[in-house]
């Protein structure tokens, strides 16, 4: 009786640590936003400022969402383009190009998973490509990351002063959020 009960216990085990590895394999694409975080995890983790980059990325697909949503976008689609922003940065360690070099690379990555459509992929690519220019106005998507760009750095905190470069945009930014801020 007592050999049986051990040989259950044991039985029960071996399945439970069977189990877990296969479960965690076959567990499901949750969506898009998780079949992108997991490529965007990946080149974090391979970073070398994981703190940095896990927070920069995640805040501006927040603020993207946050700011999609105001403005009628589609805030999915709007949080995967500030998941992929930088992939470019976090990958290479540099700031070098990372605007064109980061839009290939979502690009690919977005094709990768099969999961959206070429229009989506193309305003990503575009949205990414412009981020860094502030003094052409370009599609709503590329507003979107610009203004999640910034704001995400500012509110990490606000004690420091704003980027003169960027006051302005941050100005109007809460403004339209209906914030009554003193950003400087
Ligand atoms: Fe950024």
């Amino acid at each position: 009786m007592k050999h049986a009960t051990l040989f259950l216990l044991n039985l029960a085990l071996c399945l439970a640590t069977l189990n877990t590895p296969v479960q965690a394999q076959s567990s499901p694409a949750k969506g898009r936003i998780d079949a992108i975080r997991r490529v965007v995890d990946s080149q974090i983790a391979a970073s070398s400022d994981l703190r940095k980059n896990y927070v920069h990325l995640y805040g501006v697909a927040n603020y993207s969402t946050i700011l999609a949503i105001k403005r009628g976008l589609s805030p999915e689609l709007a949080h995967i383009i500030g998941l992929l922003h930088d992939i470019s940065y976090v990958k290479h360690g540099t700031y070098d190009r990372h605007d064109e070099l980061g839009a290939s690379m979502a690009k690919e990555i977005m094709e990768g998973t099969k999961l959206f459509t070429k229009d989506e992929i193309e305003i990503a690519a575009a949205a990414i490509l412009h981020h860094d220019n502030h003094t052409t106005v370009h599609g709503p998507y590329d507003e979107v990351l610009k203004d999640a760009d910034i704001l995400q750095p500012y509110l990490n905190d606000v004690t420091k002063k704003a980027n003169p470069k960027t006051a302005g945009r941050l100005k109007a930014l809460f403004a339209e959020l209906g914030l009554s801020w003193d950003i400087s």
